[in-house]
């Protein structure tokens, strides 16, 4: 089982989204008892608040339905998940503030690192920007966790030759 939490800043834009691709990419590939998906904040101002309206719209656009409800990170996620996956700068230098441990630390990634095609450094925050912002974040999550999903592809599914 890979355990994975998306992070962002208020978890109601990037990580609810990225949880949704990710979630969706995992249901097509067969492969849903492999994972473990989640999402939550370095903030706990929207706690228990589905994704901004917005994003959701944009969301659905693309047929996903996002019903996770926000929260923010707590310790035990870092024992609890085996990747952590902040969407920029910020969210990395906070959940390195919190990680319990090096152990744990060594589990901190960055979304844009498993970007294939599109050339983004981080997935920038579209709460305060209009359409397009929404709709970039969605293709750079779709990018990167398709790669990501790769990068963690089960022995049972490797070729035999
Ligand atoms: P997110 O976007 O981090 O992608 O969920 C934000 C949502 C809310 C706030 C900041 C970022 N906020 O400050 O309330």
């Amino acid at each position: 089982m890979k355990k994975i939490l998306f992070v962002c800043l208020g978890n109601i834009c990037r990580s609810p989204m990225a949880e949704g691709v990710m979630r969706r990419l995992v249901k097509e590939a067969g492969r849903e008892q492999e994972f473990r998906i989640d999402s939550a904040g370095i903030l706990s101002y929207h706690q228990g608040e589905l994704p901004d309206s917005r994003m959701r719209a944009h969301a659905a656009r693309r047929g996903y339905q996002l019903t996770h409800r926000s929260r923010p990170v707590r310790t035990e996620d870092f024992y609890d998940f085996d990747l952590l996956i902040g969407m920029d700068d910020r969210n990395i230098d906070d959940l390195r503030d919190r990680a319990p441990s090096p152990e744990e630390w060594t589990k901190i990634r960055r979304m844009t690192d498993y970007c294939a095609r599109i050339p983004a450094t981080h997935v920038p925050d579209p709460y305060y920007s209009g359409a397009e912002g929404f709709e970039y974040v969605i293709d750079i999550l779709e990018d990167a966790c398709s790669e990501l999903l790769m990068s963690l592809s089960s022995p049972q599914s490797a070729p035999n030759t």
